[in-house]
């Protein structure tokens, strides 16, 4: 395709019906000059293709497709290279399918529990959302299907959405919301990226010129095109000065008419509009489909859903090792809860699919090898408690020798298009799991659901496995971890906290209709309850293991440009596993509000039992840098770091100071620089030892070059004086010329 030929070609028509979509899966075709439509299809876990002619609206009627875990449970394998792959299957799928563009993956960041998209999104922290969000794209491109990474940014509530402003400080957007996207954008160079339905601090996204330029391209180089949620854009002229190329679905003539008029009164200019053109062109160009429809392998897909799902479930408690169930010597085992036969295994809303084959927990329990007896103990349909029910139940598992109870939310009660009010299980379901604890010692509760879980129960049970929402091979995953056929390694990549009520956006979240404010900036997520060091249910980073291991000989070469940390990791138990271990940093260098650490660098080890694995993990300057608002850019401060190894944000393992030298040029000495400031700096507190403290400045007005009675400049050790700024030492009676000699001479290099 000769890009600029074409663009010379179109006709303002053309050119407008180009950028405003056809409907909601394709982009216009322009017949005359054999510009083909594209085919763009959710979503993250799994294809959502509605055919043309189905005619449908129904948003669970698509073609059938591998149902593949929420991307809350993929992103607790916290495995690049499975996130990889995922995207690779994906990437098949589409392009079978003769689909150009995969709508995901979805990498906003779980703010607040409560978030009705959280199933739908990786983490809570921008690494881990970042680095396995990157992969997947990898993944998918490398199939020669594009994606849209979504939603950009700052989606992070569902109440209205469309119109809800994220209102926040620029440090923590850069270092938090829009960190996620900026490491993607960086890595692995997406096709495009769709805009959020939300505003930034007043500016509706999908029209925000200093999010869409001046950040995503002239920044971070991106070079695709931006494409806006569907029914995002309120002023389609707007957007496109700003810099969407895309509105999406697009409303018809209307969306085209109104760019005609925009240009023909020189509202909008044309080489605006042809920007805009050219990178869909480009995006048309680079990943037209397939040309005949293929297949592929549904079963080998459905198995690498079985194991994107048994390399995430979180095995959060496993008090006196109830588990692994060994089917030989398990005895009675007692399954109980209707999510067994009818489980939750996927989202709700854009990112629901069409499962090719769904293997219930209760269905793949007869090829376990696993002997138990099924009782439903509460109807899913209500949360009022079923006597009859709950009485079967208990009866049953009274003399059980070990009982399963799956529970989790409804999906009535978590989807995209709202969100949660509660963190709480249905009440008939939360008192049956006490009700089991008190008449059985050997309790394990199997959860589904799509966010962190309140979990008042916890200290009656022996076993808790997070399952989230694991796709359509839900059954077979569930029993690999309980029977240990598979040895569980997904670790939390959120907290999970104690009641909702600890959350620091508890009192404001959802509360405005116009506005969320993220008044606890940076401190969110585990970067909050461990400045706090509040009691949390699981940590962030948290996951066990059927076997142990052990973190020995950490070792740390810095340099300026920033430092390799290596440690031995040893499986100390007996069974082969897979290890997370977790990089956190901790900033005494930088004086400005720091959480007491942060994630990053992270990687996910297989261990074999006794044997040791040496782990590299690497740091770079930005991973010691802050967003400096004043200066608008990052930055990143010489002096004291704490690295801290662990298997969690609470569970560290090693740990280790480190100064690190950036050779940045200092801040100039001036009236306003602190006497703390040029004592704690050898340069300059040699300089100012020599041109004002020196016994040949000790004259009648210079107080400040007086010794104690041990010979020592007092001025050095008065926390007052040193607590000043040079003015002040001068307003008080300080020798102003030497104080400017001394200036001069710290900022001659
Ligand atoms: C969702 C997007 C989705 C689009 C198309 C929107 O409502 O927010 O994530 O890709 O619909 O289904």
């Amino acid at each position: 395709m000769d890009i600029e030929r074409m663009l010379a070609e179109l006709t303002l028509p053309e050119k407008a019906a180009l950028v405003s979509g056809k409907n909601s899966w394709y982009t216009a075709a322009i017949d005359r000059l054999d510009i083909p439509a594209l085919m763009m299809t959710d979503g993250p876990s799994g294809l959502r293709k509605q055919t043309a002619d189905s005619g449908t609206t129904n948003i669970n009627d698509s073609v059938q497709a591998i149902t593949y875990p929420a991307a809350a449970l993929s992103a607790s394998s916290w495995n690049r290279d499975l996130m990889h792959q995922l995207g690779e299957h994906l990437g098949d799928e589409a392009r079978a399918e003769q689909v150009s563009l995969l709508l995901g993956p979805g990498v906003n960041l779980k703010r607040s529990p409560l978030g009705g998209r959280n199933f739908e999104y990786l983490s809570e922290d921008p690494l881990v959302a970042g680095e396995l969000g990157g992969a997947y794209v990898q993944g998918v491109q490398s199939k020669h299907v594009g994606v849209a990474v979504k939603h950009f940014a700052a989606n992070n509530r569902e109440n209205q959405r469309f119109t809800a402003s994220s209102d926040m400080d620029q440090r923590t957007l850069r270092e938090l919301y829009l960190r996620t996207f900026e490491i993607i954008v960086k890595a692995a160079y997406p096709a495009t990226i769709m805009t959020s339905y939300n505003k930034i601090n007043g500016t509706l996204n999908s029209q925000n010129r200093r999010l869409l330029r001046s950040i995503l391209r002239d920044e971070w180089g991106f070079h695709g095109a931006v494409m806006s949620d569907w029914g995002a854009v309120a002023d389609n002229v707007q957007a496109l000065r700003a810099g969407l190329d895309l509105e999406m679905p697009g409303q018809g003539q209307a969306s085209v008419n109104n760019i005609i008029r925009a240009v023909e009164t020189g509202e909008l200019d044309e080489g605006t509009l042809n920007k805009a053109v050219r990178h869909l062109l480009h995006i048309i160009e680079n990943w037209l489909p397939a040309d005949h429809a293929g297949t592929y392998d549904h079963a080998a897909h459905h198995q690498f859903a079985r194991k994107l799902a048994d390399d995430g479930i979180v095995l959060l408690k496993n008090r006196h090792a109830e588990l692994p169930l060994d089917p030989k010597t398990a005895g009675k085992v007692v399954v109980i809860g209707e999510l067994a036969d009818q489980p939750r295994y996927q989202g709700s809303g854009s990112s629901h699919v069409n499962p090719t084959k769904l293997t219930t927990p209760l269905a793949a329990l007869q090829d376990s090898d696993l002997e138990a007896n099924y009782y439903p103990g509460y109807r899913l349909d209500q949360s009022e408690t079923d006597d009859s029910l709950v009485e079967a139940a208990l009866t049953a598992a009274k003399d059980a020798n070990h009982v399963i109870i799956f529970a989790g939310y409804p999906e009535n009660t978590e989807s995209e298009g709202f969100d949660k009010t509660s963190l709480m299980l249905p009440e008939n379901q939360g008192e049956l799991i006490g009700r089991l604890s008190k008449i059985n010692d050997h309790v394990t509760v199997v959860l589904q659901n799509g966010s962190a879980v309140e979990m008042p129960w916890i200290h009656g049970v022996d076993a808790v496995v997070e399952t989230y929402l694991a796709g359509e091979a839900v059954g077979e995953a569930t029993w690999d971890i309980i029977t240990g056929a598979v040895n569980p390694s997904g670790h939390l990549a959120e907290t999970f906290p104690q009641r909702l009520t600890d959350t620091p956006m508890a009192p404001t979240f959802g509360q405005d209709p116009h506005h969320e404010y993220y008044t606890e900036g940076m401190f969110m997520g585990y970067r909050y309850y461990d400045t706090h060091e509040m009691h949390v249910l699981f940590p962030f980073g948290h996951g066990l293991s059927y076997t142990t291991f052990e973190y020995t000989n950490l070792a740390v070469d810095e340099n300026e440009h920033g430092a390799i940390i290596t440690f031995d990791l040893t499986n100390t138990g007996d069974r082969a596993g897979q290890a997370v271990p977790q990089l956190y940093v901790a900033n005494h260098a930088s004086h400005v509000p720091m959480p007491t650490k942060e994630l990053r660098a992270f990687t996910k080890v297989a261990v074999a039992p006794g044997e040791t694995k040496v782990v590299t993990l690497k740091l770079n300057r930005r991973d010691f840098s802050w967003w400096c608002e004043g200066k608008s850019r990052w930055q990143a401060d010489s002096g004291d770091y704490e690295l801290m190894v662990g298997d969690s944000s609470r569970d560290i393992r090693l740990q280790t100071k480190l100064t690190m030298d950036f050779k940045n040029s200092p801040a100039p000495v001036t009236a306003e620089t602190y006497l703390s400031t040029i004592v704690r700096d050898p340069r300059l507190q040699q300089i100012f030892k020599e041109t004002v403290l020196a016994p040949e400045h000790a004259n009648g007005n210079n107080f400040l070059a007086t010794t104690d009675e041990h010979g020592n400049l007092a001025l050095l050790q008065d926390q007052m004086f040193l607590n000043m700024p040079l003015r002040a030492v001068i307003a008080l009676g300080g020798p102003a010329d030497l104080i400017h000699d001394f200036i001069n001479a710290a900022n001659k290099r």
